[in-house]
């Protein structure tokens, strides 16, 4: 049999002789010659529900034009709106879609959710998913997906240009400069090469960070609560205290945790080196600000940069103040602190990938009935059925986590082969997904009543 690697190789061997489209034609008829000789490629077959009724979407909010495109791909029906809805609209046009696609303005409430009869899928094209009640959303089957991650690099990106700001403090220079001041300085202004970077919160934005900062010429050490790879040369310390004593920079990113509220106080302060830096693009409350601000006052510390606060102003233009921090203006009046309104994730490029990653997440969801990333449901997923298994069926059933109901299933699917099955619960919903082999249309109809007909059921569909 000739392997891929051969007809490649085959291609290749008189590159001379072939136009680009005489080498497509040339795979065309190799292709033809040995189909079989690309079966190992394992072809996903393109799944779509049984029902015949066109998935019908509706994306507000002014959702990223690709991820509609992606949508309208996939042959879904779309109606775009830039605004977000009120409740009262959602409830008069919901009961027509099968899929919902938001950003943090248009609230998905419990009541909205009893209007959606007919809705499958929640993505929420951001970070967050509180204007989703996640609760209702799982009691009635259905998976919220987002993007938690899109912007690391964004985030990572922005510490390592407050690194450079703060240790040459050309924020303060460039601010005297706009006020028509000339002040050339080199006197404590430093290269970040040769010094150390110590990172609070070895994940997504975390290990990034670490390889940027190394191309920088810095020494990275990092604390975390768990064990994790270095990358590069980094280093994982065993405490928090050690990572602080050898940093002269710290950068935080970790997550709001009852544990990590106030984790860097007046003690973690006075640990840190004097004349270092501290950098918070992760939450608010992780830092004591009031003992941040005595630290900078007794110039313990030589600068900051803060992204993240307690309370934020809701919108652009709103004060930021004493009214809503009682330490704002103390903040504000210190040198070489920096000050930015919560940008760390806000990039072009963070907003198309999170356009990506979410249209992905609802497409896999709607065709192929992965949960995978879900935030209010059990993550489940099966291997892809091929197009050399065309007759297989994936059942997706949606339940209610209680004794009992995978006996009912599995007697229902009984008389056929069950190709592969995975099933997982969380909290009071459970997810089943089941690839079965040589259905018959009238059996569909059969083994439908049946699943959907057990107490437990929340929602059941077919795919194939
Ligand atoms: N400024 C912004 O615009 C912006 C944008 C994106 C994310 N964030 C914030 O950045 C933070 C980090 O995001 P991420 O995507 O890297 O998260 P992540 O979940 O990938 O990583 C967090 C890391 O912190 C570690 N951790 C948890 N508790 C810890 C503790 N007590 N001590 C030490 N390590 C601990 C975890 O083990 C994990 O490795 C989050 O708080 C997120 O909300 C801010």
């Amino acid at each position: 049999m000739t392997s891929p690697v051969n007809i490649i190789s085959s291609v290749a061997a008189s590159p001379s002789s072939l136009t680009s489209s005489s080498i497509h034609d040339h795979i065309r008829i190799l292709r033809r010659k040995d189909s079989a000789a690309l079966d190992y490629i394992r072809q996903p077959k393109i799944l779509h529900p049984i029902e015949n009724e066109d998935l019908r979407l509706l994306i507000l909010e002014n959702i990223s034009q690709e991820a509609v495109r992606a949508f309208r791909a996939q042959g879904y029906h779309v109606d775009h709106y830039t605004k977000a809805f009120s409740e009262e609209e959602l409830l008069e046009k919901i009961g027509q879609y099968h899929a919902i696609g938001i950003r943090s303005k248009t609230k998905i409430t419990k009541r909205v959710l009893s209007a959606a009869s007919k809705l499958l899928v929640i993505g929420c094209f951001c970070i967050g998913t509180n204007q989703v009640d996640l609760k209702a959303a799982s009691q009635a089957g259905i998976p919220v997906f987002n993007s938690p991650f899109s912007n690391s690099r964004s985030v990572a990106e922005l510490v390592m240009s407050e690194l450079v700001a703060l240790s040459r403090q050309y924020f303060e220079r460039a601010w005297e400069m706009r006020n028509g001041v000339w002040n050339k300085q080199s006197k404590n202004c430093w290269e970040l090469r040769g010094k150390t970077l110590g990172i609070v919160g070895y994940g997504h934005i975390g290990s990034q960070l670490s390889v940027l900062a190394e191309a920088f010429g810095m020494r990275v050490l990092f604390y975390d609560v768990i064990n994790l790879m270095p990358l590069g040369s980094a280093r994982q310390v065993e405490s928090l205290e050690s990572l602080l004593s050898q940093s002269d920079f710290v950068t935080l990113h970790i997550p709001e945790l009852p544990e990590t509220i106030n984790m860097i106080s007046k003690k973690e302060l006075s640990q840190m080196k004097k004349g270092a830096y501290l950098i918070n693009n992760a939450r608010g409350r992780v830092v004591d600000i009031p003992a941040l601000v005595d630290a900078l006052k007794s110039k313990h510390l030589a600068g900051a940069a803060i992204d993240v606060f307690p309370f934020e102003p809701a919108a652009n233009g709103d004060a930021f103040d004493d009214q809503l921090n009682s330490w704002s203006s103390q903040l504000r009046s210190i040198p070489n602190v920096i000050l930015t309104p919560h940008i760390g994730g806000s990039t072009e490029e963070a907003q198309r990938m999170i356009g990506e990653e979410v249209s992905q997440a609802v497409t896999r969801y709607l065709n192929y009935g992965s949960t995978l990333s879900a935030v209010n449901f059990p993550e489940v997923d099966l291997r892809a059925i091929t197009n050399a298994e065309g007759n297989q069926v994936r059942i997706c059933h949606v339940h209610k986590n209680q004794p009992g109901v995978l006996r009912q299933v599995n007697d229902a699917l009984s008389p056929y082969n069950v190709e592969k099955q995975y099933s997982d619960s969380k909290g009071e919903i459970a997810y089943l997904l089941a690839d079965i082999a040589d259905v018959s249309p009238a059996d569909f109809s059969r083994l439908r009543e049946r699943i959907s007909g057990t107490d437990a059921n929340i929602i059941t569909r077919f795919l194939a």
